[in-house]
Protein backbone atom coordinates (compact mmCIF):
# COMPACT_ATOMS: atom_id res chain seq x y z
CA UNK A 1 0.00 0.00 0.00
CA UNK A 2 1.25 3.55 -1.01
CA UNK A 3 0.15 6.22 0.56
CA UNK A 4 0.61 9.79 -0.26
CA UNK A 5 -0.28 12.72 1.59
CA UNK A 6 -0.94 15.39 -0.17
CA UNK A 7 -1.63 19.29 0.98
CA UNK A 8 -4.11 20.63 -1.72
CA UNK A 9 -7.06 19.19 -3.72
CA UNK A 10 -4.89 20.34 -6.91
CA UNK A 11 -1.95 18.27 -5.91
CA UNK A 12 -4.27 15.03 -5.39
CA UNK A 13 -5.98 15.43 -8.57
CA UNK A 14 -2.41 16.20 -10.69
CA UNK A 15 -0.72 13.18 -9.17
CA UNK A 16 -3.56 10.97 -9.50
CA UNK A 17 -3.67 12.15 -13.28
CA UNK A 18 -0.18 11.39 -13.52
CA UNK A 19 -0.79 7.74 -12.94
CA UNK A 20 -3.49 7.52 -14.98
CA UNK A 21 -1.76 9.20 -18.07
CA UNK A 22 1.63 6.58 -17.52
CA UNK A 23 -1.11 4.17 -17.81
CA UNK A 24 -2.13 5.08 -20.90
CA UNK A 25 1.07 6.48 -22.39
CA UNK A 26 1.78 2.17 -21.85
CA UNK A 27 -0.93 0.73 -22.98
CA UNK A 28 -3.41 2.94 -25.14
CA UNK A 29 -5.96 0.21 -24.59
CA UNK A 30 -6.11 -0.08 -21.39
CA UNK A 31 -9.25 -0.63 -19.46
CA UNK A 32 -9.66 1.60 -16.73
CA UNK A 33 -12.58 1.51 -13.74
CA UNK A 34 -14.19 5.03 -12.82
CA UNK A 35 -16.01 6.58 -10.69
CA UNK A 36 -18.21 9.55 -9.65
CA UNK A 37 -18.73 11.74 -6.93
CA UNK A 38 -17.38 14.97 -5.59
CA UNK A 39 -13.49 13.69 -5.42
CA UNK A 40 -12.41 12.56 -9.27
CA UNK A 41 -13.89 16.33 -11.04
CA UNK A 42 -10.15 17.51 -10.36
CA UNK A 43 -8.65 14.65 -12.30
CA UNK A 44 -11.23 14.43 -15.00
CA UNK A 45 -10.38 18.26 -15.69
CA UNK A 46 -6.76 17.34 -15.66
CA UNK A 47 -7.19 14.07 -18.18
CA UNK A 48 -9.46 16.16 -20.53
CA UNK A 49 -7.24 19.25 -20.90
CA UNK A 50 -4.23 16.39 -21.72
CA UNK A 51 -6.59 14.85 -24.39
CA UNK A 52 -7.45 18.94 -26.19
CA UNK A 53 -3.86 19.76 -26.30
CA UNK A 54 -3.30 16.20 -27.96
CA UNK A 55 -0.98 14.57 -25.28
CA UNK A 56 -3.31 11.90 -24.51
CA UNK A 57 -6.06 9.56 -26.17
CA UNK A 58 -8.71 7.57 -25.08
CA UNK A 59 -9.24 6.21 -28.28
CA UNK A 60 -8.46 2.82 -27.85
CA UNK A 61 -9.29 2.84 -24.27
CA UNK A 62 -12.51 0.91 -22.71
CA UNK A 63 -14.17 2.42 -19.38
CA UNK A 64 -16.23 0.43 -16.59
CA UNK A 65 -17.29 2.58 -14.12
CA UNK A 66 -18.30 1.42 -10.51
CA UNK A 67 -22.50 1.79 -10.11
CA UNK A 68 -24.88 3.33 -10.63
CA UNK A 69 -28.38 4.40 -9.08
CA UNK A 70 -31.42 1.66 -9.75
CA UNK A 71 -34.29 3.61 -11.37
CA UNK A 72 -32.72 6.33 -12.88
CA UNK A 73 -32.64 6.09 -17.11
CA UNK A 74 -29.25 7.58 -18.66
CA UNK A 75 -30.73 11.03 -18.99
CA UNK A 76 -31.86 11.89 -15.79
CA UNK A 77 -29.52 14.51 -14.47
CA UNK A 78 -28.54 12.86 -11.16
CA UNK A 79 -27.54 9.67 -13.42
CA UNK A 80 -23.84 8.55 -13.29
CA UNK A 81 -24.28 8.05 -16.74
CA UNK A 82 -25.19 11.90 -17.33
CA UNK A 83 -22.35 12.55 -14.72
CA UNK A 84 -19.49 10.83 -16.68
CA UNK A 85 -20.65 12.49 -19.92
CA UNK A 86 -20.92 15.58 -18.56
CA UNK A 87 -17.33 15.61 -16.38
CA UNK A 88 -15.09 13.65 -18.79
CA UNK A 89 -17.00 11.26 -22.07
CA UNK A 90 -18.18 14.44 -23.84
CA UNK A 91 -14.55 16.19 -23.70
CA UNK A 92 -12.62 13.17 -24.85
CA UNK A 93 -12.16 11.04 -27.72
CA UNK A 94 -13.40 7.86 -26.25
CA UNK A 95 -15.97 5.74 -28.36
CA UNK A 96 -19.22 4.93 -26.65
CA UNK A 97 -18.92 1.52 -27.25
CA UNK A 98 -16.37 1.69 -25.28
CA UNK A 99 -18.12 2.97 -22.60
CA UNK A 100 -19.96 0.98 -19.48
CA UNK A 101 -22.14 1.74 -16.69
CA UNK A 102 -24.54 -0.80 -14.83
CA UNK A 103 -27.73 -0.12 -16.54
CA UNK A 104 -29.89 0.97 -13.40
CA UNK A 105 -33.01 0.62 -15.51
CA UNK A 106 -32.31 -3.43 -16.33
CA UNK A 107 -35.84 -5.31 -17.04
CA UNK A 108 -33.79 -8.38 -14.97
CA UNK A 109 -31.03 -5.80 -12.56
CA UNK A 110 -29.42 -9.62 -11.15
CA UNK A 111 -28.75 -10.61 -14.91
CA UNK A 112 -27.57 -7.09 -15.18
CA UNK A 113 -25.44 -7.48 -12.16
CA UNK A 114 -23.52 -11.01 -13.82
CA UNK A 115 -23.47 -9.70 -17.19
CA UNK A 116 -21.76 -6.63 -15.70
CA UNK A 117 -18.70 -8.40 -14.24
CA UNK A 118 -18.62 -11.12 -17.43
CA UNK A 119 -18.04 -7.89 -19.76
CA UNK A 120 -15.06 -6.66 -17.29
CA UNK A 121 -13.91 -10.36 -17.71
CA UNK A 122 -14.33 -10.19 -21.64
CA UNK A 123 -12.32 -7.29 -22.12
CA UNK A 124 -9.23 -9.23 -19.57
CA UNK A 125 -9.98 -7.58 -16.57
CA UNK A 126 -9.17 -3.98 -15.29
CA UNK A 127 -5.95 -2.51 -15.47
CA UNK A 128 -6.32 0.50 -13.33
CA UNK A 129 -9.17 1.33 -10.66
CA UNK A 130 -9.95 4.72 -9.52
CA UNK A 131 -12.31 4.99 -6.24
CA UNK A 132 -13.47 7.57 -3.98
CA UNK A 133 -14.87 6.82 -0.43
CA UNK A 134 -17.72 7.34 1.54
CA UNK A 135 -17.31 8.71 4.68
CA UNK A 136 -18.80 4.82 6.50
CA UNK A 137 -15.80 3.44 4.39
CA UNK A 138 -18.03 2.39 1.33
CA UNK A 139 -16.10 1.92 -2.11
CA UNK A 140 -18.33 2.58 -5.08
CA UNK A 141 -21.68 1.49 -3.05
CA UNK A 142 -20.28 -1.10 -1.22
CA UNK A 143 -21.92 -0.43 2.10
CA UNK A 144 -20.42 -1.33 5.53
CA UNK A 145 -21.87 -5.39 5.82
CA UNK A 146 -20.82 -6.29 2.29
CA UNK A 147 -19.49 -9.55 1.87
CA UNK A 148 -15.44 -9.14 0.74
CA UNK A 149 -16.08 -12.02 -2.08
CA UNK A 150 -18.98 -9.92 -3.42
CA UNK A 151 -19.64 -9.51 -7.37
CA UNK A 152 -21.56 -6.72 -9.00
CA UNK A 153 -25.06 -6.79 -6.77
CA UNK A 154 -27.94 -4.64 -6.63
CA UNK A 155 -27.81 -2.58 -2.83
CA UNK A 156 -30.32 -0.94 -0.85
CA UNK A 157 -28.29 2.43 0.25
CA UNK A 158 -27.43 3.62 3.74
CA UNK A 159 -29.89 6.64 5.05
CA UNK A 160 -26.34 7.79 5.29
CA UNK A 161 -24.97 7.87 2.16
CA UNK A 162 -28.71 8.76 0.82
CA UNK A 163 -28.23 12.08 2.75
CA UNK A 164 -25.06 12.46 1.78
CA UNK A 165 -25.62 11.92 -1.95
CA UNK A 166 -29.03 14.41 -1.83
CA UNK A 167 -26.90 17.38 -2.93
CA UNK A 168 -26.61 16.11 -6.56
CA UNK A 169 -30.16 15.64 -6.91
CA UNK A 170 -32.29 18.35 -7.71
CA UNK A 171 -34.92 20.43 -5.40
CA UNK A 172 -37.69 17.90 -4.97
CA UNK A 173 -36.53 15.26 -6.38
CA UNK A 174 -36.94 11.63 -5.32
CA UNK A 175 -33.13 10.18 -4.27
CA UNK A 176 -33.03 6.00 -5.35
CA UNK A 177 -33.12 3.94 -2.72
CA UNK A 178 -31.23 1.40 -4.73
CA UNK A 179 -27.97 0.99 -6.93
CA UNK A 180 -25.75 -1.79 -8.80
CA UNK A 181 -22.40 -1.96 -7.65
CA UNK A 182 -19.53 -3.48 -8.84
CA UNK A 183 -18.47 -5.86 -5.88
CA UNK A 184 -15.38 -5.50 -3.61
CA UNK A 185 -14.11 -8.60 -5.24
CA UNK A 186 -14.92 -7.25 -8.39
CA UNK A 187 -12.90 -4.26 -7.37
CA UNK A 188 -10.20 -6.25 -5.85
CA UNK A 189 -9.75 -8.03 -9.25
CA UNK A 190 -8.62 -5.15 -10.71
CA UNK A 191 -4.49 -4.72 -11.38
CA UNK A 192 -4.42 -1.47 -9.84
CA UNK A 193 -6.04 0.86 -7.71
CA UNK A 194 -5.66 4.54 -6.62
CA UNK A 195 -8.06 5.57 -4.13
CA UNK A 196 -8.55 9.40 -3.65
CA UNK A 197 -9.63 11.36 -0.40
CA UNK A 198 -9.64 15.03 0.44
CA UNK A 199 -11.40 16.82 3.15
CA UNK A 200 -11.97 16.91 6.54
CA UNK A 201 -15.23 14.59 6.26
CA UNK A 202 -12.94 11.81 5.19
CA UNK A 203 -10.18 11.92 7.79
CA UNK A 204 -12.04 9.30 9.63
CA UNK A 205 -12.45 7.30 6.90
CA UNK A 206 -8.58 7.58 6.23
CA UNK A 207 -7.53 6.91 9.86
CA UNK A 208 -9.64 4.05 9.57
CA UNK A 209 -8.01 2.68 6.45
CA UNK A 210 -4.59 3.08 7.83
CA UNK A 211 -5.12 1.20 10.82
CA UNK A 212 -5.74 -1.64 8.37
CA UNK A 213 -8.37 -3.61 10.87
CA UNK A 214 -9.87 -6.08 8.24
CA UNK A 215 -13.92 -5.92 8.67
CA UNK A 216 -16.94 -6.15 6.54
CA UNK A 217 -18.48 -3.38 8.54
CA UNK A 218 -15.43 -1.01 6.97
CA UNK A 219 -15.10 -1.88 3.09
CA UNK A 220 -12.31 -0.11 2.24
CA UNK A 221 -10.54 -2.52 4.50
CA UNK A 222 -10.37 -4.86 2.29
CA UNK A 223 -8.21 -2.83 -0.21
CA UNK A 224 -5.38 -2.72 2.21
CA UNK A 225 -4.71 -6.46 1.09
CA UNK A 226 -4.47 -5.57 -2.41
CA UNK A 227 -0.91 -5.38 -3.49
CA UNK A 228 -0.86 -2.29 -5.93
CA UNK A 229 -2.48 0.05 -4.40
CA UNK A 230 -2.06 3.94 -4.24
CA UNK A 231 -4.03 6.42 -1.79
CA UNK A 232 -3.75 9.76 -2.09
CA UNK A 233 -5.00 11.91 0.34
CA UNK A 234 -5.19 15.50 2.08
CA UNK A 235 -6.82 16.89 5.07
CA UNK A 236 -8.85 19.96 4.51
CA UNK A 237 -10.20 21.49 1.43
C1 LIG B 1 -20.73 7.88 -3.92
C2 LIG B 1 -20.12 6.96 -4.95
C3 LIG B 1 -18.75 6.50 -4.54
C4 LIG B 1 -17.93 7.72 -4.13
C5 LIG B 1 -18.55 8.37 -2.93
C6 LIG B 1 -17.77 9.60 -2.42
O1 LIG B 1 -21.38 7.21 -2.92
N1 LIG B 1 -20.93 5.78 -5.18
O2 LIG B 1 -18.14 5.81 -5.63
O3 LIG B 1 -16.63 7.33 -3.83
O4 LIG B 1 -19.84 8.80 -3.31
O5 LIG B 1 -18.22 10.74 -3.04
P1 LIG B 1 -17.52 12.15 -2.97
O6 LIG B 1 -16.30 12.05 -3.82
O7 LIG B 1 -18.51 13.11 -3.56
O8 LIG B 1 -17.21 12.41 -1.56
Amino acid sequence: MKWIEVKTYEEMSRIAAELFIKQLKANPKSVLGLATGGTPVGLYELLVAEVKANRLSFKDVTTFNLDEYVGLPQENSASYWMYMHDTLFNHIDIKEENIHLPNGVAPNLHAECSAYDKRIAAEGGIDLQLLGIGVNGHIGFNEPGTPFDSLTHVVELTESTRTENAIYFEEGAEMPTHAITMGIQSIMNAKEIVLLAFGERKLEAMEKLKEGKLTEDFPASQLTTHDNITIIYGGTK
